[in-house]
């Protein structure tokens, strides 16, 4: 069994297991409504709310036992500040999904891609998924610009019922395999 609880590193972030106590310190910063621009959420109303759902979250897996959930504060290496949070669902089988926001102060800096980068090593290498998905708003530019920087395709567009904000918006599905993933960084390596 794979440790849900490690913390990852990169050369510029630390990636800690998020955890029901983080809802104080992160509150202020899910506040900002330009995180949610292009995402079927809204911010959170209130510490005890967002205490709540990192109440599920803390459990690491579905109720039904059939996905891990993972999730992380992603925090600078100097000085520990918080910038932003990590998700990725591995189902038992068939495509795992990435998810990720930064706080907008943080935007442009590269923080995106390089915590994404190191979740997908995690999910190819130890978790060995054979894909990674992530639906995107086809507005979100920013969204689009990371995952296609870090490789995945597109593999097709939809239109989803937005239950919490009302109108429907239009998603694409980007992929990413482990064949395709960067060899060095995230796919196993070659057979010899
Ligand atoms: C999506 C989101 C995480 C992207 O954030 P981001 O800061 O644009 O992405 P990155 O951290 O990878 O940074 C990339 C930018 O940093 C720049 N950069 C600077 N230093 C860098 C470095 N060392 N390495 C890589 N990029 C670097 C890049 O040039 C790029 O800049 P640009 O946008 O001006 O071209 C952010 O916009 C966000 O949180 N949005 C709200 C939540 C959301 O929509 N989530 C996705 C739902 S699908």
């Amino acid at each position: 069994m794979i440790d849900a609880e490690q913390t990852l590193v990169t050369r510029r972030l630390i990636l800690e297991p998020l955890r029901v106590c983080h809802a104080r310190e992160l509150f202020a910063d899910l506040r900002d409504p330009r995180i949610y621009a292009f995402m079927p959420d809204d911010p959170p109303l209130s510490v005890e709310a967002l205490a709540l759902r990192y109440v599920i979250w803390e459990r690491r897996q579905s109720p039904d036992g059939r996905e891990r959930w993972l999730n992380w504060v992603v925090r600078l290496a100097h000085g520990g500040e918080p910038v932003g949070l990590l998700q990725a669902t591995v189902p038992t089988r068939g495509a795992a999904l990435v998810a990720y926001l930064l706080f907008p102060r943080r935007w442009g800096k590269g923080y995106a891609r390089e915590g994404v980068r190191r979740v997908l090593e995690l999910l190819f290498v130890e978790y060995g998924v054979e894909r990674v998905a992530a639906s995107i708003d086809t507005r979100n530019d920013r969204s689009i610009a990371l995952v296609r920087s870090l490789g995945f395709q597109c593999a097709g567009c939809t239109r989803v019922a937005d239950p919490i904000k009302g109108a429907p918006s239009d998603e694409y599905r980007f992929e990413l395999t482990a064949s395709q993933a960067c060899p060095t960084s995230a796919a196993p390596p070659p057979r010899t």
